[in-house]
């Protein structure tokens, strides 16, 4: 596996990639990486001859400078994660591309991307500016790359429907690829804030998951504003868990709804508040796939 840290490097290695005819995924990370983000590999190594993984804490992301000082740096694990997965797939080739702050933005990036509805809900609403930082850094690593594919995981479901709005946009010529949650035996959601958590709030947050599966049984006997405010009343009761957001939206638009059967895509997307120093989870449900 080649580990990169400049564009220039990461450009002339795919470009002779590209001569020889070679198809490549994206998976774009912030490291700290975890059994989920195995999953998107696994299915890029198995769908194209070059993947690259990228591995950069986007600065323009974060609303919230603490946030961003505390989210996990874990580049030398995170290697040799991806060695191990490497290992399965012996025929393909495997690249980390880890820059720095300077590499990805040598100038400040003056961009807007706005794509409301589908940006300004849920976490566009609490983290004003979050969308328009992860389009920034999506799609200088869509113009780096030049991926025929890009992988994304499902856990960040607002996330995948802004950048599908943004590749249309943009028109960049490639497919994106939503893939499930991966979630712990117990049903924890992976993620890597997880590893923020003590023992204690680690128990704590499973009533995060746990509450959202049981309400997939409770929806079958009551209404879509009854099942809502019954996650939200579940979730609360737990000491150290506080409920940041809670809607029931349309799976393609985001956009709430009302009744069951006002759309045919149905999912719940929640934030949640785990513990004394707050680390804040998100997961979310399907109630109706389409
Ligand atoms: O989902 C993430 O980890 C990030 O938002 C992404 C897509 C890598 C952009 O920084």
């Amino acid at each position: 596996m080649k580990v990169l840290h400049k564009v220039s490097d990461l450009k002339a290695e795919l470009k002779a990639q590209r001569l020889a005819n070679k198809s490549v995924g994206l998976v774009p990370t912030m490291g700290a990486l975890h059994a989920g983000h195995a999953s998107l590999v696994s299915r890029s190594l198995a769908e194209n001859d070059v993947t690259v993984v990228s591995i950069f804490v986007n600065p323009t992301q974060f609303n919230d400078k603490n946030d961003l000082a505390k989210y996990p740096r874990t580049l030398e694990n995170d290697c040799l994660l991806l060695e191990n997965i490497l290992n399965i797939f012996v025929d393909k080739e495997l690249i980390a591309f880890a820059p720095t702050v300077e590499e990805v933005y040598p100038e400040p990036d003056t961009r807007q991307f706005s794509y409301p509805p589908t940006d300004e809900v849920m976490e566009g609403g609490f983290r004003p500016g979050h969308f328009n930082g992860v389009c920034q850094v999506v799609s200088k690593l869509f113009m780096m790359t030049e991926p025929d594919r890009a992988y994304f995981g499902e856990k960040d479901f607002q996330q995948i429907a802004v950048i599908r709005r943004m590749v249309e946009d943009q028109k960049f010529p490639l497919q994106i690829c939503a893939c499930p949650i991966v979630r712990e035996e117990d049903g924890l959601a992976l993620s890597s804030r997880n590893a923020l958590l003590s023992p204690d709030e680690r128990k704590i947050a499973l009533n995060i998951s746990q509450a959202l599966f049981a309400s997939q049984h409770y929806a079958k006997s009551h209404t879509l504003k009854e099942t809502k405010q019954w996650v939200i009343d579940t979730i609360n009761a737990v000491e150290g868990l506080e409920v940041q957001y809670y809607e029931i939206v349309d799976g393609n638009s985001l956009q709430s709804l009302n009744e069951w059967d006002d759309s045919d895509y149905v999912v719940g997307c929640i934030t949640v508040f785990c513990g004394a120093i707050p680390v804040r989870l998100i997961d979310n449900i399907k109630y109706k796939s389409c």
